[in-house]
């Protein structure tokens, strides 16, 4: 089953949004498999989104993500990147459809609410950046008896 990682962002947990936020993870179906708070530092957020590095909007968004704690979660599910990021909606609040994440619970086009991998080639290295194998639990199956058929060779 398909891992990715997400990172509510500072304003999310400002904004008190963490408990709705994740619950739309959790009615969705997928798993939570490792969830923690965390303060980023400079040098970790400067790493983890050095693709932007140079970008009119790289210091601001450094500026904002180090601006107070995050939530990071693992989740795991079928196809759980794409499902995720379709979850979040377009990187603009102010774009973003209703009904996504994005398009429920930010109007602004830098503070954006939620991060997730962008790709599965980004997940494991994303994970590895904030939790430690140990830190990583088992779901139970019988958690995802009614998630998925499960009565073939694959989940569907
Ligand atoms: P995300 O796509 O999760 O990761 C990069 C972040 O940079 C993005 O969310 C926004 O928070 C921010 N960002 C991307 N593009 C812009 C932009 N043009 N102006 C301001 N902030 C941006």
């Amino acid at each position: 089953m398909e891992r990715t990682l997400v990172f509510l962002k500072p304003d999310a947990v400002r904004r008190r949004l963490v408990g709705r936020i994740i619950a739309r993870f959790e009615d969705k179906g997928f798993n939570i498999l490792a969830l923690k708070m965390v303060q980023l530092g400079q040098e970790w957020v400067r790493a983890h989104y050095a693709e932007h590095e140079g970008k009119h909007f790289y210091e601001p968004l450094v500026r904002y993500i180090t601006g107070g704690p995050v939530v990071a979660l693992v989740l795991e599910g079928k196809n759980a990147v794409e499902a995720v990021r379709r979850m979040l909606g377009q990187t603009f609040g102010s774009t973003a459809a209703p009904g996504t994440i994005r398009g429920d619970f930010a109007l602004s086009d830098r503070f954006n609410a939620v991060h997730a991998s962008a790709d599965v080639e980004a997940v494991q290295e994303e994970i590895e950046r904030f939790f430690r194998p140990e830190e990583l639990c088992e779901c139970p199956e019988d958690a995802t008896r009614w998630i998925y058929d499960q009565s073939g060779a694959a989940p569907v």
